[in-house]
């Protein structure tokens, strides 16, 4: 089928706008939350007769939260057949980490780096999504964030805006395909725009307040990656940034992202954000608050009702420009087009396609891929792992070792709650071994939801002697310890970032019973984990791994899957040190204090090393790796020149296995202090044992640039040094002169 084009859809939607009434303008600029079911009684009472009432009159643009065929195809009815136009609506939902087949949270993909994964696990979701009903997805997040006390830091790509631009464009191109009109994709949402991943103290939908420099070179390069990559929507944050909602920032929406950046998609605002502009203080009521959402652009009211009830009237009074309102309806209309809802607006709605792919085995294989792929190896002392397949006695300990519903993650709406496997029931599948479970604890105390609170074990600990004694009769003990699945994502910020409950204590109790212990951790985010680095042998950091997690889990454990995820976000030593990230910037004051002195007068602190637990970009494998002979082509060159930099990799251990190769580089002086290093190139290079390659970057004045402090990029001439290795640490380095 031939893509419909731009210039004709725009003619196309002009012709729709014409014959538009006002109130029918603003409709599709409403989105309404739909949890009912439409096509029996409705739980929400009253409320719904509103919506129904809005959808028969052309009062609303897309639901949110409806879906399966049979519900999207009677939703869609009736706006198709009962409203004056019968203009279809866009069907939205949180597709975060797959719908109903879950691949590992958005943070443990990013450990992955790599981003054919990635693209292809955005894609698996789509396909599936767009066979229960759903058009577009409200991701990817590609909120940058050092602060790990903040919950959503599992729906991101982590620290780092380099790699988060790579994982932006690659989900982007998941999600949408190379074709939105194509059945099986859908349209993409970067969110949340700007500077949400910047709470202040990590606490959720909290004010940010970020300088100019940080705004334009951390937060604001993955939105603009997805921008260029396509991306046909965004969606403001709940935040402030400096003083100013987002929601309601012409600077952001108005001038940066559609004037500067062209963006012709249209934006959407979060769940009732526009109505918050009154709590925040910034409007004096719904009316204000929607006509300042309107005039900064946001086209699209998620759930706040203010468009709906406000804006024919704005428009009437004069107070807002019947332009701006046809400006964000042709936004809209045209995305609709091109899904090519108005071809045809059931074409999601097949029930035999959604029977065929949810849940089909080749979706089940790509998450499974991706699960492993995630993981990553934080330690492995004496060789503990990979774990021998036959004749030994493993003890399985831990809360979470048998549970399927943790290892989904967080934001999993759609998908069935304890549809994962287990990493005791992946386990299971190596049957050469003996398998002893005891779960010595419970790591909570009532029923896990995606909206309550969680509720720990902090006192019974009455299982601890059981789960000993299988310690001590086992050769070695496998440790499933972290935080529950719902214990990260929206609302879930932590002040703390211990195991929680008793799991610290069990984990000490079962070490002094025996040594040989590897630590599986879940977790939505980097932990706090001095003791266990310091004693466990071996370590693994599984996230939450989605359906598949049992198996990657036994896969990798077993060494049938060699790691090589590396950590997209850094392991702080203690809550104190955050915000810790290893682009940090130089005080005027030295990072390590004179040899032998005793005075206070670096930066640092008094308690604890400034350096973190594991850095960005730490993580090990079963094999060695080494690098040698990096180099730069020539020593100086001039400014629009690519840079060609090479550097060998050799594998020095006994596995085939995959490494993370990483390329930093430092401005060593510029106009603006630069970072003493900056991630901006890494490639995922598989090698044989005892086989080495030679690896080749090069840097172009995207790499090598920055934005000043009034948003306009510039490279400057001068020394750079590079430095390339295993992770932010390494420590081969070389340099270069850009010249005049
Ligand atoms: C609020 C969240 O902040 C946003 O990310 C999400 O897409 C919407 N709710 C809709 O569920």
């Amino acid at each position: 089928m031939q893509k419909p084009k731009a210039d004709s859809i725009d003619v196309k939607v002009d012709s729709i706008l014409k014959i538009m009434t006002l109130e029918e303008k603003v409709g599709q600029m409403n989105q309404y939350n739909g949890f009912w079911d439409v096509t029996g009684p409705s739980p929400e009472g009253g409320n719904a007769e509103k919506k129904y009432e809005d959808l028969r009159k052309g009062r609303v643009g897309s639901m949110l939260t409806v879906r399966g065929t049979e519900q999207v195809r009677a939703v869609q009815k009736i706006v198709v057949e009962e409203s004056r136009l019968g203009i279809p609506l866009i069907i939205g939902f949180d597709v975060i980490h797959g719908y109903k087949t879950l691949s590992p949270i958005p943070l443990a993909e990013a450990a992955s780096w790599d981003l054919e994964a990635i693209q292809k696990s955005a894609s698996v979701a789509a396909s599936e999504a767009s066979a229960s009903g759903i058009n577009w997805t409200f991701a990817p997040m590609v909120d940058i964030s050092r602060d790990p006390r903040w919950g959503r830091v599992m729906e991101g790509a982590g620290e780092d805006p380099y790699l988060g631009s790579k994982i932006a464009i690659a989900r982007v191109h998941g999600f949408q395909g190379e074709d939105l009109a194509a059945v099986n994709t859908i349209a993409a949402t970067a969110k949340h725009f700007a500077g949400y991943g910047f709470v202040e103290a990590g606490r959720e939908y909290n004010k940010a307040d970020i300088g100019s420099v940080t705004l334009h070179n951390i937060v604001l390069p993955p939105f603009k990656a997805a921008e260029e990559a396509g991306v046909k929507t965004f969606m403001n944050g709940f935040n402030e940034l400096n003083g100013i909602p987002v929601t309601g920032s012409d600077y952001l929406l108005r001038n940066l992202l559609k004037n500067k950046w062209g963006f012709k998609g249209f934006v959407i605002s979060d769940w009732a954000s526009i109505g918050e502009m009154t709590t925040h203080g910034y409007a004096k009521d719904l009316a204000h608050a929607a006509e300042m959402g309107v005039k900064a652009g946001v086209d699209m009211d998620m759930e706040s009702y203010s468009y709906i009830d406000e804006l024919v009237n704005l428009v009437e009074t004069g107070k807002v420009d019947v332009a701006l309102i046809d400006d964000a309806v042709r936004r809209i209309l045209r995305v609709k087009f091109e899904l090519g809802l108005f071809d045809d607006p059931y074409k999601y709605c097949d029930p035999e396609r959604e029977k065929n792919v949810i849940g089909s085995k080749e979706n089940q294989e790509a998450v499974l891929d991706m699960a492993k792929k995630s993981i990553v190896l934080l330690k492995n002392n004496n060789k503990l792992l990979p774990l021998k397949k036959k004749g030994q006695k493993i003890a399985v300990i831990g809360p979470l070792a048998d549970d399927n519903n943790s290892v989904l993650g967080s934001w999993r709406i759609a998908s069935k709650d304890s549809s994962g496997i287990s990493v005791l029931d992946g386990l299971k599948q190596y049957t050469g071994n003996d398998l002893m479970f005891e779960k010595g604890a419970d790591l909570l105390t009532n029923e896990p939801t995606f909206i309550n609170e969680l509720a720990f074990n902090t006192t019974d600990t009455s299982g601890f002697e059981k789960a000993i004694n299988v310690a001590r009769n086992s050769d070695v003990v496998i440790l499933v310890l972290g935080e529950h699945g719902f214990q990260s994502g929206e609302g879930r910020s932590r002040t703390n970032l211990d195991l929680p409950g008793v799991q610290q204590e069990l984990m000490e109790k079962i070490y002094e019973a025996n040594k040989n212990v590897v630590l599986v951790l879940n977790n939505g985010r980097p932990l706090v984990l001095n003791w266990a680095a310091n004693h466990i042998p071996a370590i693994v950091e599984t996230w939450h791994l989605g359906t598949q997690t049992g198996n990657a889990v036994a896969q990798v454990l077993y060494g049938d899957y060699n790691p090589s995820g590396k950590l997209p976000m850094t392991f702080p030593r203690n809550v104190g040190q955050i915000p810790i990230y290893y682009s940090h910037k130089n005080t005027g004051r030295p990072v390590d204090p004179q040899p032998g002195a005793n005075m206070v007068f670096w930066s640092h602190y008094s308690d604890v090393e400034s350096s973190p637990l594991f850095p960005f970009g730490y993580g090990l494998s079963y094999t060695s790796f080494n690098y040698s002979n990096l180099n730069v082509e020539k020593d100086s060159y001039a400014l629009n020149e690519e840079v060609q930099v090479s550097v060998e990799l050799s594998n020095t251990g006994d596995y085939d296995g995959k490494e993370v190769v990483q390329l930093y580089i430092r401005d060593l002086f510029a106009k603006i202090v630069r970072p003493v290093r900056e991630l901006k190139g890494f490639q995922l290079v598989e090698l044989k044992k005892g086989e080495s390659k030679t690896i080749k970057f090069s840097l172009t004045s995207k790499e090598l640039g920055y934005y000043d402090q009034d948003g306009n990029f510039t490279v400057e001439p001068g020394e750079y040094e590079i430095f390339v290795g295993t992770d932010s640490n390494a420590s081969l380095k070389t340099h270069f002169i850009l010249k005049e």
